[in-house]
């Protein structure tokens, strides 16, 4: 039998490119922040940039190099759909870092605010935690919750695939870059390495140049008028 799979969510891998001088130069400002402005209490959950007032670190010339990479990634992204990006402005809407110490990691959300989110690994030590994804609508579940973790556990579902997941896990390698939906639900595992682990993730926002008989995407901002 064949499978015929559609209306998929894509989440893209790629990597990027820096040297090792300029990899230090980035730590040692991330490293700055994170101590600048600690974590209050000790939690579990990792250090993000976001929530301590770090939250457009590509305004700093020191990421202009990495934010052109990741820029060019982003674009291919939005090419694999087919999307006209010459009609586009594509803007960082937010960009921070996330430093995770030995056994933190990061709960499931989503960043609802913007189109297309990322995380870059600038430093991540083997065993220092995946990114999980999640899907809260299963377009193959034909019974409600019957691709549950507890399913496998009790051999209704002999082995978890691709078709009946509602959870998958990329551990990427340093320098890997991974693009998704901003909508999409996602963690991190613990991590165990024992060493901190450096990511720096950001909000993509798109918008159209010319919005003359556009309905759904977002005009563009010169074009809105402030009360
Ligand atoms: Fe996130």
């Amino acid at each position: 039998m064949k499978a015929l799979n559609l209306f998929p969510l894509t989440i893209a891998q790629d990597i990027i490119v820096i040297d090792e001088h300029e990899r230090t130069i980035l730590i040692n400002e991330i490293e700055k922040m994170q101590s600048t402005n600690k974590k209050t209490n000790k939690s579990i959950y990792a250090w993000t940039g976001d929530t301590k007032g770090y939250e457009f670190i590509f305004s700093n010339n020191i990421f202009k190099n990495l934010s052109k990479q990741i820029s060019t990634s982003i674009i291919k992204y939005l090419e694999l759909f087919e999307i006209n990006t010459d009609l586009l402005d594509i803007f960082y809407q937010r960009s921070w870092a996330t430093y995770t110490n030995n056994e933190e990691n990061i709960n499931f959300h989503t960043h609802s605010q913007s189109n297309i989110s990322f995380a870059y690994y600038l430093l991540k030590p083997n065993n220092s935690g995946g990114i999980i994804f999640r899907s809260n609508e299963l377009q193959n579940e034909i019974a409600k919750n019957i691709f549950t973790s507890s399913k496998i556990d009790k051999s209704l579902i002999n082995k978890p695939n691709a078709y009946n997941s509602d959870k998958s896990v990329f551990d990427l390698e340093q320098d890997g870059i991974i693009i998704f939906p901003s909508k999409t639900p996602h963690a991190t595992m613990p991590n165990k390495s024992g060493k901190p682990r450096i990511s720096i993730s950001g909000d993509v926002t798109i918008m159209l140049k010319d919005s003359k008989g556009f309905e759904h995407l977002m005009p563009n901002f010169k074009k809105w008028k402030k009360f």
